[in-house]
């Protein structure tokens, strides 16, 4: 499947306000409602617990987060895509931003007896009850992307990044634009989140090794780039002249705040500097044009490790607790040449 095809179907999804059908063949979606596929026990028969059916293929349930920046749709592509491409049976769910609807899809999956379920949790709190009942059904969890906050029994593996580490490199990267000093405002993701908390804390724990160098204000722009743009410019209206650079969680809200920092007759880059975390193609282009100046990467496509690992629990393996992903750090001096080998 195509990326920009994808793209378009999950955009027009979000406008209908359903989950959405059909991307792949061999993938099979669901809302995020109770299943009504199982019958009921004949009154007579003695309660058993439902057998497992037999099946050699693959059977994976995945509780997406929603469509809030280019960098999940990447990671909805590339899920989407691998199960394609290696024939397993998908059933995937769109959460639309909202926990209680990953909530129900996980419940969903465990009604449909799945071998394995994906999910990333949109934020990190809450999950150990649902958790605990795909455990008790026998059904490993696997995260990805983001951690939830449980006991390590309670999933089989984590697939992604280490965000303190990207706040970190984003920390250092900052000081050498800066010249180790000055003020900066940050854009927060998802109140929540893992890769919010996180990218947070490292970035201010290596702050703390540059004492010319603070944080002026911090507030949430939710992953999305029309609130990185409307912080951004709240942010120009309560520190006129104060503000060196911005760090935004993600590409998507740093691409909001270079217009808000354009339309405040600045040029983004040279008078604010701007570093964030993702790497998506449409944070290149504006280091191309000389208006960004670092991305951390955090990889998406990770569709590949999950349903390896997917695939080894089915088969009764062992797999590893943190599945890493492989990083860089990409600048604007490079962004002409890194551009056309962008995946995402
Ligand atoms: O969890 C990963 C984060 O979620 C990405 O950095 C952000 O763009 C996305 O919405």
């Amino acid at each position: 499947m195509k990326f920009k095809k994808l793209v378009a179907v999950l955009s027009s999804v979000l406008l209908m306000g359903t989950m959405f059908a059909g991307c792949a063949p061999s993938s099979t979606t669901t809302a995020p409602a109770a299943s009504t596929e199982k019958a009921a026990p004949a009154a007579q028969e003695e309660a058993k617990p439902a057998e497992k059916p037999k099946n050699d293929k693959l059977v994976v349930g995945f509780a997406q987060i929603g469509q809030e920046s280019g960098w999940r749709d990447a990671e909805t592509w590339s899920i989407l895509n691998t199960a394609e491409e290696l024939g397993v049976d998908l059933k995937f769910s769109d959460a639309q931003q909202k926990q209680e609807n990953q909530i129900k899809a996980i419940r969903t999956f465990i009604q449909q007896q799945v071998d394995v379920i994906g999910v990333a949790p949109v934020v990190e709190t809450g999950w150990e009850t649902v958790f605990k009942e795909a455990k008790d059904a026998g059904i490993p969890i696997i995260l990805v992307d983001r951690r939830a906050d449980v006991p390590e029994d309670l999933y089989a593996a984590f697939i992604g990044s280490d965000f303190i580490l990207e706040g970190q490199n984003a920390a250092k990267e900052m000081a050498a634009l800066l010249g180790n000093k000055g003020s900066i405002v940050e854009l927060q993701g998802t109140v929540g989140a893992s890769a919010a908390t996180d990218r947070m804390k490292g970035f201010t724990d290596e702050l703390g090794n540059y004492p010319d160098m603070k944080i002026l204000a911090s507030q949430t722009g939710d992953f999305t780039r029309a609130k990185g743009k409307e912080v951004m410019e709240a942010f120009l209206k309560a520190y006129p002249g104060q503000i060196n650079g911005v760090y935004a969680h993600n590409d998507d809200m740093a691409l909001g705040a270079i217009e808000a920092i354009k339309d405040a007759g600045l040029k983004p880059s040279v008078d604010i500097k701007v570093v964030s975390i993702d790497g998506v193609k449409g944070i290149f282009e504006a280091m191309a044009a000389g208006e960004a100046n670092v991305t951390v990467e955090c990889n998406p496509l990770l569709g590949p490790q999950f349903f390896q690992a997917a695939q080894d629990l089915k088969d009764g393996k062992t797999v590893e607790k943190w599945i890493k992903s492989d990083e860089g750090i990409f600048r604007q001096e490079t962004a002409k040449e890194d551009l056309p080998n962008r995946k995402y």
